[in-house]
């Protein structure tokens, strides 16, 4: 059975996409067969494995409306072992269509559990909000992993994640864990990326992960290609620290 992990801070911009692609392309290339669901409206993780996120139909959208089910949205990507549920700008619109709907929180969940034996991993980028979309993730997901920016202000917002991580606990996916906490964009060269490591190692303790994603211009030239960064230049600072990330969360299971 698939260990299905969500990719969540509603901070926007922190690397929860890269994260996303990146550590799904590392799993897939281990030979972990891994599906890759995008459940932001963006669709930067469509693209991001070399989707055109415009030509995705059906696709996550319908999934949560429930008017197709996962099989039927599945793509291949460039790696054999890498499977992407896409998304686009419609499911702006499920949020509000759902509003009075049962057990709204439940949909991508149901809809998962349709394949969860055909892999090794599943894993969802979530958009940068704590609404409809994450309380589905997180109540999908046997765990969440939270990419944290080495930046100033990185700590601001990591309460109410871990209050809603909290909430969903109580009500709607009791089993939900810390998969781990991800330092990403850090450039070692100043003090305040080593202070907020800090500061963030104090909040999650032992959750965080050993291996830092450095700020890497490779890691943000890599989605305007398609590709997620072992094929885009797997020799790359990023590439090496998402290869080591890999190695990580599969010890860690
Ligand atoms: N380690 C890194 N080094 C350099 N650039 C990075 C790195 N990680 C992410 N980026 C770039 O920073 C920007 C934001 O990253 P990303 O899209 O992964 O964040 P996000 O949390 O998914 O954003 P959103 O909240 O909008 O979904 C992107 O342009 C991305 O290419
Ligand atoms: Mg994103």
């Amino acid at each position: 059975m698939a260990r299905i992990i969500c990719i969540t801070n509603q901070k926007g911009g922190v690397g929860k996409t890269t994260t996303t692609v990146n550590l799904a392309s590392c799993l897939a290339a281990i030979e972990k067969k891994t599906l890759l669901v995008d459940l932001d409206p963006q669709g930067n993780s469509t693209s991001g494995v070399g989707l055109n996120k415009h030509e995705c139909e059906p696709n996550i959208y319908q999934v949560i409306m429930r008017e197709a089910d996962i099989p039927e949205t599945m793509r291949p990507t460039e790696l054999k072992k890498l499977f992407c549920v896409p998304s686009n700008g419609h499911l702006t619109g499920a949020e509000v269509e759902l509003v009075n709907a049962e057990e709204r929180e439940f949909r991508l969940k149901s809809a998962l559990a349709t394949v969860e034996d055909d892999f090794d991993y599943i894993l969802i980028d979530c958009p940068p909000s704590l609404g409809f979309l994450t309380l589905n993730a997180l109540t999908a997901a046997h765990s969440v992993l939270i990419p944290v920016q080495t930046e100033y202000f990185a700590l601001e917002g990591l309460s109410s994640l871990m209050e809603t991580v909290d909430r969903v606990r109580e009500s709607l996916n009791p089993g939900l864990e810390i998969e781990g906490a991800l330092l990403t964009m850090h450039d070692s060269r100043t003090r305040l990326a080593a202070q907020v490591s800090e500061e963030v190692r104090k909040f999650f303790g032992e959750k965080v992960y050993n291996t830092v994603i450095p700020r890497n211009v490779q890691l943000s030239e890599s989605p305007s290609f398609g590709k997620p960064i072992i094929l885009y230049d797997i020799r790359s600072s990023g590439a090496q620290a998402y290869l080591n990330l890999t190695k990580e969360i599969v010890a860690h299971d």
